[in-house]
C-alpha cells in the first residue's frame, strides 16, 4: 500500500498515554486512507469501536477499513439493517455493525456478537450505545466534526492486542512507533 501522500501534515500529537493516539483528518479521502491501512491489520477476532455525532465520518472510515481488509463489497450505513457484512476471499467476512437504533442491551445481546467475532473482524458504529455487551479488550475510536472537511480521531488501545495493532498502525501511517 502507498503511503499517505501528504501524511506529514497530520503528525501525532504529543500524548503521554502509549494507548492513545490522536490526529487530525482533512479530508473524507484521507480518512478512508487511513481506515485502509488500520483494516489491512485486522483479523479474525479483532473489535474495532466507533463513537463519533451524526456525519462525523464513522460510515467512511469503515469504508477504508473494509476496503483494506481486503473487501470489494460497497460499504454504506447499515442503519437500517443494523449489520452489514462484507466479504474476503469468498469466506471470510467482516461485520459492520451500527448500533444507532438499539435501544435495550437484550437487543445487543441478541445479535450474537461472539458469532460475528468468531467469522471476522467487527467494526461497531455508535459503539457506547452497546458498551455493556462488547468485549472489554478493543480499538476505541473517537471521531469529532472540526468543521466541514476536518475530523479529530482518536485512537484508544484496550489490552495488549489492540496495543500491538495500534503500534503498528502508528508505524504504517506515521512513520513512528
Ligand atoms: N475529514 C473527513 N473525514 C470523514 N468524513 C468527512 C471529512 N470531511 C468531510 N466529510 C464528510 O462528512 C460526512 C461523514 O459522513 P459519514 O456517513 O461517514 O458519518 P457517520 O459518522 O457515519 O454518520 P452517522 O452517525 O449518520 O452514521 C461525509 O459526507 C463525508 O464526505
Ligand atoms: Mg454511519
Amino acid at each position: 500500500m502507498k503511503p499517505l501522500s501528504h501524511w506529514r501534515i497530520i503528525k501525532p500529537m504529543p500524548i503521554l498515554d502509549p494507548n492513545v493516539l490522536e490526529f487530525l483528518s482533512r479530508s473524507a479521502d484521507q480518512t478512508r486512507r487511513v481506515g485502509m491501512h488500520l483494516g489491512a491489520s485486522l483479523e479474525l477476532g479483532d473489535l474495532v469501536c466507533l463513537e463519533g455525532e451524526l456525519g462525523s465520518g464513522k460510515t467512511t472510515f469503515v469504508q477504508g477499513i473494509a476496503a483494506g481488509w481486503g473487501s470489494l463489497d460497497p460499504v454504506s450505513s447499515p442503519t437500517f439493517v443494523i449489520v452489514n457484512l462484507y466479504r474476503r476471499d469468498g469466506r471470510q467476512q467482516l461485520a459492520h455493525l451500527d448500533a444507532y437504533r438499539i435501544e435495550a442491551p437484550s437487543e445487543a445481546e441478541a445479535l450474537d456478537l461472539d458469532a460475528m467475532l468468531a467469522t471476522g473482524p467487527l467494526v461497531v458504529e455508535w459503539a457506547a450505545r452497546i458498551e455493556d455487551a462488547l468485549p472489554e479488550e478493543r480499538l476505541w475510536v473517537d471521531l469529532q466534526h472540526v468543521d466541514s472537511e476536518q475530523r479529530g480521531m482518536q485512537f484508544n488501545a484496550s489490552g495488549e492486542r489492540y496495543q500491538q495493532l495500534l503500534d503498528g498502525f502508528q508505524e504504517t501511517v506515521f512513520g513512528v512507533a
